[in-house]
């Protein structure tokens, strides 16, 4: 039997790689001052419903009934979640508050590369305060964590743009504000839908494609100058471009909306995110009124991502080994020196070290290869020196004989 299709199995070497996915998430998200926190991976369908998630999501929920009669859904996204939990103890928590959460989420797909039905994000949200800055620190971190993982302004660029400066560009040919949803799910899908049938769906605004153009074209016309400051002032503004064609397709964004993009294009979104100044008064009826943003980024695209550049691979490969790949290999040369050995290796774990070794009797050289394939600097030989051991650097073949109780303390000094 086979997984469901866009579900994943993950074997322990794309453990190991999501393993150093979060943690550099966590590192960065931290260096931030933003604090982990998480939520139910089921919830009521309703919570999804029009005014919060709506666009979409609503379409691809995972939703059924459970056992008790609840009409409930699998989490599509983190918000409306988020929303809710702050809406209901921001008062306990002094402003801004600086969150994020890694966890799976699920959405009823189609088919396609780079999406799948299952998969992870981590979330930053940053609630309580409505400035400019507030947004700064925002696109400066979620920047940062593409960073750490070794990408540079050549591989990925962060796409920036407003609902507002569209919400003025209907007022100003005097529609309706109710009607900025409709068109903006129009503006979202320019780059995606033949020219003929944007026309056709523009005219029903009495607006061109042309002018649609022209307006993008405009750049928002100096509205984003105080952040573009706040970001050249950490020395982000070569990630940074804006395009007004991001429009986003969920309900709640309110202002500010950006979604990050490899620079070569072969990829979907890493990450989508802006303003949503609303959604927490909208989930407490009003009694809780907190302005907030945030973004999502996704394991999927990242991965794929990751793979196409080498420097972020070499960093991803060596983040790995440094972190789960045996760091010495135990020999036993000497089958009647198998308990002390143990009690070395035993010892060495202790101290901290990754220490593997062959369980059973084994000629020296398969434990050799085994040492190699294992990850392994170095090779403890336990034999015929004994109180001695022999240690063996496997990359340059260096060895030397040690009193096996300094061994601990040698490896503290040692290259890795
Ligand atoms: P989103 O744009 O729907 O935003 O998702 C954010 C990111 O999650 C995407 O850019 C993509 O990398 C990843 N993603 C989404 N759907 C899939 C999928 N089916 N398979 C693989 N990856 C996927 C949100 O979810 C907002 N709640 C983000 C946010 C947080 N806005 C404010 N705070």
């Amino acid at each position: 039997m086979q997984t469901l299709p866009g579900f994943r199995e993950f074997y322990p070497e794309d453990c190991a790689r999501r393993n150093y996915l979060f943690r550099a998430w966590r590192t960065v998200a931290r260096r931030y001052g933003f604090q982990e926190y998480d939520g139910p991976t089921l919830e009521a369908a309703e919570l999804y419903e029009k005014k919060n998630s709506g666009g979409e999501i609503l379409q691809q929920l995972y939703q059924f009934e459970d056992r008790g009669g609840r009409r409930v859904a699998l989490r599509p996204e983190m918000t409306p979640t988020l929303a809710r939990m702050v809406a209901d103890r921001e008062k306990q928590y002094r402003k801004p508050m600086k969150w994020f959460s890694i966890g799976p989420f699920f959405r009823h797909e189609r088919q396609q590369k780079g999406r799948l039905r299952e998969f992870i994000q981590l979330n930053c949200d940053l609630l309580g305060d409505a400035s400019t800055e507030a947004d700064a620190e925002t696109l400066a971190l979620c920047i940062d964590l593409l960073r750490e993982l070794g990408f540079g302004s050549g591989d990925i660029v962060l796409r920036l743009s407003d609902r507002r400066a569209w919400s003025a560009f209907l007022a100003q040919r005097g529609l309706a504000e109710d009607r900025a949803v409709d068109f903006l799910g129009i503006i979202d899908k320019l780059e995606r839908e033949p020219e003929e049938s944007l026309r056709q769906k523009l005219s029903d605004f009495g607006v061109t494609l042309e002018e649609v153009r022209e307006f993008i074209a405009s750049e928002g016309g100096g509205v984003f100058a105080g952040l573009l400051n706040d970001l050249s002032a950490r020395g982000l503004r070569d990630y940074v471009e804006i395009d007004l064609s991001i429009v986003r397709g969920l309900a709640y964004y309110t202002g500010l909306v950006f979604e990050i993009f490899d620079r070569a294009k072969k990829f979907r979104a890493i990450a989508g995110g802006g303003r949503y100044d609303q959604l927490v008064a909208s989930l407490s009826e009003g009694r809780s009124q907190l302005p907030a943003l945030g973004f999502g980024m996704g394991d999927v695209v990242l991965m794929n991502l990751i793979e196409a550049t080498p420097a972020a691979l070499a960093k991803l490969e060596a983040g790995v080994k440094a972190e789960s790949a045996a760091q010495v290999y135990g020999v036993v040369a000497d089958e009647t020196r198998r308990f002390e050995a143990l009690g070395l290796f035993q010892s060495l774990r202790q101290a901290g070290w990754r220490v593997d070794f062959s369980l059973t009797p084994a000629k020296v050289g398969k434990q050799f290869q085994a040492a190699e394939s294992s990850g392994a600097s170095y090779a403890v030989l336990v034999g015929g020196e004994w109180p001695e051991v022999k240690i063996k650097h496997l990359a340059t073949r260096e060895e030397q004989l040690l009193p096996q109780e300094t061994l601990a303390d040698w490896l503290k000094t040692a290259q890795f």
